[in-house]
């Protein structure tokens, strides 16, 4: 049985306090909030030759009706009306444009035909490349990075999340205005050129964009101050920080909401989550854990979000547990759980399975067939990292989960039964804080016996109070 504990951190509190502001403030989007969904079109481009890799190369092989799917996915999480999605096959990658000049003519017509005023491509394009199949199409283009970028925007929740974001796209967007102002000059054979029309107002921009940049810094290093300090304040609490990672939409925030007994957001859409959500969680025999609810991982995150996220990604850094949550019904699960790892690699945290502090959750095993799920069975008892089989929707496996949390957690743990003298009262507020009390008696003479359960790590502190206050403990089991 798990009991949902004191609120620790809501997800949108304490650092969250001048959000009027945040709301009021103009925000560099590139898809504009609409009252009508924008129609749209869907490019999955697909490189026949690997020698001009784009930027999904190299990271993890995801076959194309994969990426097909997810990139429907992405889009739809920020409410376009994609009228169609397609794979688009591409031999040789063309600078200026990406597609051939024959596919860009029949994407023309189709798209002119659909009506739809912007199209995705699945892969990071050039400045160029955007600008040029804009023109090309009469609509918008928006490339991954930007979708993604437009995702994150509008699931940030706290005002440090919407900063990072804010940060990281108007980044992204003086990329694109300097490196397209350099193209226009070479176009026009070199320098000189400087102080046409173009080039006015492309500076001014920039210059805007840096002002608000600054602007932007100066404020987050506020609320990065404040957020150190709440972290700080965490530390103090005695229990483990059990964090919940996973591939996006894989069940994180559903899991979070199974385990706490809490109503977090949960929806069938991607980054549900951005900001850690933290929950102070008892567990059955008295143990209590801090879980954090973390961003939704996904291959090819712009680099400048991995960066801008980091504090965020610290959450799971600094956890003691990892909670690696798989949707094991997905057909490209082995390839998301190595994007996932990969990820968690590059913020150095040690994912050899024999030493890892990384437990699998094998989720959504309701969606398996039967036989599927004896083949997934047999395969979990081979894996070295013995992954736990879930369904967070009808919490089927849970009471396993916890309990896989507990032995983890509690290798190194002993019990004991202390008695404490009436007049000991900060000593007894001590072990409240401490340790995990499994069960207090009150004794007639007054005094009080604790069964307890001391981490490793509290023993030797837990030992000098009872000596300092002339008692010993006896050992139930080590
Ligand atoms: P992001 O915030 O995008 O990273 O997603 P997430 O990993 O937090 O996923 P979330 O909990 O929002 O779940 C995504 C979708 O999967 C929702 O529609 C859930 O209802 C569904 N889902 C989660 N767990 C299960 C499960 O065990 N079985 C089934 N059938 N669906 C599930």
């Amino acid at each position: 049985m798990i009991r949902r504990a004191r609120f620790l951190r809501p997800k949108a509190t304490t650092i969250n306090d001048n959000d009027d502001e945040i709301e009021s403030r103009p925000r560099a989007r590139l898809v504009d909030r609409m009252a009508a969904p924008e129609r749209a079109l869907v490019l999955v481009p697909v490189l026949t030759r690997r020698a001009t890799a784009g930027s999904r190369d190299g990271l993890s092989i995801h076959s194309p009706e994969d990426r097909l799917t997810e990139a429907r996915g992405l889009a739809e999480a920020i409410d376009l009306d994609i009228r169609d999605a397609r794979i688009v096959t591409i031999s040789e990658p063309r600078p200026g444009t990406l597609f051939g000049s024959g596919k860009v003519e029949e994407l023309k017509a189709a798209i002119a035909d659909m009506k739809a005023g912007l199209v995705i491509v699945d892969q990071a394009i050039s400045p160029v490349q955007q600008r040029n199949l804009e023109q090309a199409w009469n609509a918008k283009v928006l490339d991954r990075t930007g979708l993604i970028l437009e995702i994150f925007g509008r699931r940030a929740q706290t005002r440090e999340g919407r900063l990072q974001v804010e940060l990281a796209h108007l980044s992204y967007q003086k990329g694109r205005l300097v490196r397209a102002w350099t193209h226009l000059e070479r176009q026009r054979g070199g320098a000189g050129f400087l102080g046409g029309p173009g080039e006015a107002q492309i500076e001014l921009d920039r210059r805007m964009l840096d002002a608000r940049i600054q602007a932007i810094k100066k404020e987050l290093e506020q609320v990065v101050r404040t957020r150190e300090l709440h972290r700080a304040g965490r530390r103090k609490v005695p229990y483990p920080i059990v964090a919940i990672a996973g591939y996006t939409n894989a069940g994180k925030s559903t899991l979070f909401n199974r385990i706490t007994g809490a109503g977090v957001l949960a929806m069938d859409q991607v980054f549900a989550t951005l900001d850690p959500t933290m929950r102070e969680v008892k567990l059955d025999g008295g143990r209590r854990i801090i879980l954090s609810d973390t961003v939704g991982f996904i291959s090819d995150l712009p680099p400048s979000l991995v960066a801008a996220f980091r504090a965020t990604l610290e959450e799971v850094v600094e956890a003691d547990l990892i909670l690696h949550v798989r949707d094991i019904s997905h057909a490209e699960t082995e390839a998301q759980a190595r994007d996932v790892e990969a990820v968690l690699a590059s913020l150095g945290i040690d994912t050899v399975p024999a030493h890892a502090h990384i437990l699998e959750v094998w989720n959504k095993v309701d969606l398996l067939s039967p036989e599927r799920r004896v083949e997934i069975e047999a395969e979990a008892r081979f894996r070295e990292r013995k992954p736990v089989l879930v369904s967070a929707q009808s919490g089927q496996g849970i009471d396993q989960l916890v309990t896989a949390i507990r032995d983890r957690l509690g290798a190194g743990d002993e019990e004991m039964v202390l008695t404490i003298p009436a007049s000991e009262g900060r000593l007894m507020s001590w072990l409240h804080r401490h340790v995990g009390v499994i069960e207090r008696t009150q004794l007639e003479n007054g005094d009080v016996r604790f069964h307890v359960r001391v981490g490793a790590d509290h023993k030797g502190r837990l030992m000098a109070r009872l000596a300092e206050s002339g008692l010993a403990a006896g050992v139930l089991r080590v």
